[in-house]
């Protein structure tokens, strides 16, 4: 539990001298292939997470998974520059429009996965399955609620 909550601290620490740090001038020379970099990081942990519930295996252990998900919203938000739409370059993307055209919304939906990935950190770290299966599915609402409007099918 202390160990825990010591690689907890330490993350979030890591996470906050990121988000304040200026990225190098070259570090989004392709924003569309380091997006869709992040939601593959995305499903990778769901899938392990999800596999994890299906056999019963250690919640705590989920908990690595759901930290390194929780550095995604950040890493997105400046991923989408104006002008990486669908049709709107000549690399293949389901960045739809209305990302731009109706961006607090955007933006709303990004943040919306942060509060569901702490109900998620906790349900992992209490070591109770349900928990971890009902917090899942919380996250996976959240990915939904994005896609649904934002990405095309
Ligand atoms: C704020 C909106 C938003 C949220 C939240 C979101 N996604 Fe996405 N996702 C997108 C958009 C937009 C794309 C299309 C990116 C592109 O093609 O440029 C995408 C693409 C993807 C892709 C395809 C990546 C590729 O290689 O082309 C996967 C897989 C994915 N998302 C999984 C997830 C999962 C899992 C979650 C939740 C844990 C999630 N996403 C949360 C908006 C979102």
């Amino acid at each position: 539990m202390l160990r825990s909550a010591v690689l907890a601290l330490s993350a979030t620490a890591i996470a906050a001298g990121l988000a304040f740090t200026p990225a190098p001038a070259n570090a989004q020379s392709d924003p569309i292939a380091e997006r869709k970099a992040v939601f593959q990081m995305y499903l990778r942990n769901v899938r392990a997470i999800n596999a994890a519930v299906q056999a019963n295996g250690d919640m705590r252990a989920l908990a690595a998974n759901v930290r390194e998900m929780q550095a995604g919203p950040d890493r997105v938000a400046p991923l989408f520059p104006a002008g990486t739409g669908q049709g709107q370059t000549t690399v293949t993307t389901r960045a739809l429009p209305v990302i731009w055209t109706e961006n607090a919304g955007f933006v709303s939906a990004n943040n919306g996965l942060k509060p569901a990935l702490a109900t998620l950190l906790t349900a992992a770290e209490s070591g109770d399955i349900a928990q971890v299966r009902t917090a899942l599915g919380g996250v996976d609402a959240a990915c939904s609620a994005c896609h649904t409007t934002y990405r095309a099918r």
